[in-house]
């Protein structure tokens, strides 16, 4: 895993915008799972802006959800869906067989995880995972004490989850379990990319980047992985112990 810091969220941004950029060029075809929530929203917006300036084939690659509130239908502007289809979806145009979102009022939720591990494997597994991390360490919604051998799984949430989810929904909103890709997923993935900016990122990731490395934190597993790079900004790396 590698570190980098950057001034700020935009610098970050425009970063994270250029690899993704980048990944769907080398290989047009790329299966990029992606979260949703306020740290990659601009990366996001500048991401359709450099593929479409840019004409980079876009047409070809697989967009996959992270997660998704269990019980919140798309519509709602606070769901995972409805993020991504106004980031990205709707921006680039991507056509329907070239995205899978999750339902988050699917009857039977369990058939929602077996179709998302079958689409997932179908493609020859994910080649870029993009994710955030919450203020208790959960990468999608996989919370703390979570199995890392899991694959997609529905998921009671954890309090600070539902208290701090509050921000994306335009009213109070009951939140309650959360149907997440699982540790599993990151850990297959070709390369994991992790976002993190913020003052009220840098404990999270003094935790991430030097505890020890333990379900009770999820987002500690990246550090065992060859391919991932954690970009924060200075704010979110504040805490961290300087390099001797
Ligand atoms: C959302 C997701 C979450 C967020 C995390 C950070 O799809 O997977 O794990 O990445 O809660 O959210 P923000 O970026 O809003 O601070």
């Amino acid at each position: 895993m590698k570190i980098a810091v950057f001034d700020d969220h935009q610098v970050m941004s425009f970063q994270a915008a250029r690899m993704i950029a980048t990944q769907i060029k080398n290989k047009p075809d790329s299966v990029i799972c992606l979260a949703s929530g306020e740290t990659p929203f601009l990366a996001y917006h500048l991401l359709s802006t450099l593929l479409l300036g840019e004409g980079v084939d876009h047409q070809q690659f697989t967009l996959i959800d992270l997660d998704e509130w269990v019980n919140i239908p798309s519509q709602n502007t606070g769901s995972c869906s409805y993020f991504l289809h106004t980031t990205l979806i709707g921006p680039l145009k991507l056509s329907l067989s070239q995205f899978k979102l999750f339902d988050g009022i699917a009857l039977d939720l369990q058939a929602e995880c077996d179709a998302m591990d079958e689409f997932i494997s179908k493609r020859g597994g994910i080649d870029l995972m993009v994710v955030g991390i919450g203020m208790n360490g959960h990468i999608g919604f996989n919370e703390p004490g979570v199995s890392t051998e899991l694959y997609t799984h529905v998921i009671e949430l954890d309090d600070t989850t539902r208290t701090v989810g509050q921000k994306y929904f335009a009213g109070k909103t009951t939140l309650g379990q959360g149907i997440t890709l699982g540790l599993k997923h990151l850990q297959e993935s070709n390369s994991v990319l992790l976002m993190a900016s913020g003052d009220r990122k840098a404990r999270i990731m003094k935790a991430t980047l030097e505890g020890t490395i333990d379900p009770l934190v999820p987002s500690t597993i990246i550090r065992n992985h060859s391919n991932g790079l954690v970009m924060l900004d200075q704010k979110a790396a504040s805490l961290l112990t300087p390099d001797e």
